[in-house]
């Protein structure tokens, strides 16, 4: 195995070089170098904050400010030499910084540690890309509340155990998604919240040897407080198990979501149609129209999952303060974050562009009884005890099943047969199509409630 001839940032008291095998063991550049923009924008403000408590001049600042600017445009512009043999993305900048300016750079790492540097950067980059999935959740949930506001006069059955149940508004149904998708932002504030606490300035573990500044670090970053112990600082990872939590509940509701876009999609149901650019055809099977997309998203709700149990795996039982298994937080991190908004982008492309079937799901309310509780409640109105209705609507229910007959077109001398309260009135009952109009109770399926569930949803969004 090939020993790097890149000296070591550390290497004073070492004699001999890495092995092959520790290097691929320790690096994280591969996958850190995403962290390369708050990096540096946590050294400029350390720099700057090195300056105003008197260790760095003026002039040795401007060499590391501009020094960093360099790094960063060779960084974004693909001229930057990512090196594993200097393992992380902070020894990376810093090494390519004292190149480039000589001994100012070498200055930079005093009063910090890569302990509260990685704490930093961590909690920069997981605030920005917090935000950045925050809007993309309320552009969904304002598409849902679109689809939902144009599809009001829709009906079609609503289900418990998969089985028909009640007619409920197409509308009412989406919108669960929306309800479901309000409580994900909820979380993702509170993530944004736990990140949003200042950890440099800590060292590695138990504070610096110098006067710094961090209400200064603070200000100038952006945080809402400064962690209070140096210790908790940079052993802390719970604001990333928050992210994962968040992702893992999302990836669950999205799951959910696509299941029912693959059912819909079925010609079984046939209630939705997916657009040709978000399905995908056999290679054997000509006629196939397969829903790829809502089953990966739905598939990817495991390595959701996978992400969540990964840290909290590597996080239990360590000791304080840093130990080196903290790194195992990014991947699972970087994963879910990119999951996260592949699934959001590809079930917004799915719902703008599905057609409703609106035929087909009425024409399915009329299967299954979907009215039968009405008609039970009907009698109760005139005066039968619940328990007692709920039994006769049951035998009726069963002559229709013995006899064929059809429950929507019972005669009303047939009904009689089975209680003497039934009247003229039945027939407007039995309508499936108006069933969702007696849902009047607060939150219910009828088209007023729903119009007011979609203009609370867009006042809630409004407050974000
Ligand atoms: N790459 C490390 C991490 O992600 C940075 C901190 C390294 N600290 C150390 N003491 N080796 O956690």
């Amino acid at each position: 195995m090939t020993k790097s001839e890149n000296k070591k940032l550390w290497g004073g008291r070492f004699s001999e070089a890495s092995s092959g095998i520790t290097e691929r063991i320790s690096e994280s550049i591969s996958y850190e170098s995403r962290l390369y923009k708050q990096d540096i924008k946590g050294s400029m403000t350390h720099a700057r904050m090195l300056k105003k408590i008197g260790i760095l001049t003026q002039g040795e600042l401007d060499d590391i400010i501009k020094g960093l600017s360099q790094i960063q445009l060779e960084i974004e512009s693909g001229d930057f030499q990512f090196r594993v043999s200097l393992e992380d993305i902070h020894m990376n900048i810093e090494s390519a910084l004292t190149d480039r300016i000589g001994e100012a750079g070498k200055k930079l790492h005093t009063a910090r540690s890569r302990n509260d540097q990685i704490a930093l950067d961590l909690r920069l980059y997981l605030r920005e890309e917090s935000g950045i999935t925050k809007s993309m959740l309320t552009e969904l949930v304002l598409l849902i509340a679109e689809i939902a506001s144009k599809h009001t006069d829709i009906v079609m059955p609503g289900y418990t155990h998969l089985q028909i149940a009640q007619p409920v508004r197409f509308s009412h149904h989406i919108l669960v998604y929306a309800w479901q998708l309000l409580r994900d932002i909820e979380r993702l504030s509170g993530v944004i919240k736990a990140c949003n606490i200042m950890p440099l300035g800590v060292g590695s573990l138990s504070g610096v040897n110098y006067k710094n500044d961090r209400q200064f670090l603070k200000d100038e970053l952006g945080f809402e407080k400064i962690t209070e112990n140096s210790m908790d600082t940079v052993s802390n990872r719970d604001f990333v198990l928050d992210f994962l939590y968040f992702a893992s509940v999302l990836g669950m509701h999205f799951s959910r979501l696509c299941e029912e876009l693959v059912l819909w999609s079925t010609s079984e149901f046939n209630f939705i149609k997916l657009a040709d650019k978000v399905t995908t055809g056999s290679s054997i099977m000509p006629q196939k129209r397969n829903p790829d997309v809502a089953e990966l998203i739905r598939g990817k709700t495991g390595r959701l999952y996978g992400n969540l149990f990964s840290l909290l795996t590597s996080l239990k039982g360590l000791p304080l303060t840093y130990n080196r298994d903290l790194q195992e937080d990014k991947e699972p991190l970087f994963d879910s974050i990119d999951t996260v908004k592949l699934s959001i982008e590809g079930i917004h492309e799915m719902l703008s562009s599905m057609k409703i079937n609106r035929e087909r799901m009425t024409a399915q309310i009329y299967s299954n009884f979907s009215t039968a509780t009405d008609l039970a409640d009907y009698l109760v109105k005139k005066g039968v005890p619940f328990r007692e209705s709920h039994e006769i609507i049951g035998s009726v229910v069963q002559y229709c099943e013995k006899d064929n007959a059809d429950f929507f077109k019972l005669p009303l001398e047939k009904l009689k047969e089975f209680s003497d309260k039934f009247s003229e009135d039945i027939i407007e009952i039995l309508n499936p199509e108006k069933s969702t109009e007696r849902k009047e109770s607060e939150g219910g399926t009828s088209t007023g409630e729903v119009v007011k569930q979609i203009d609370s949803i867009k006042k809630l969004i409004k407050e974000l």
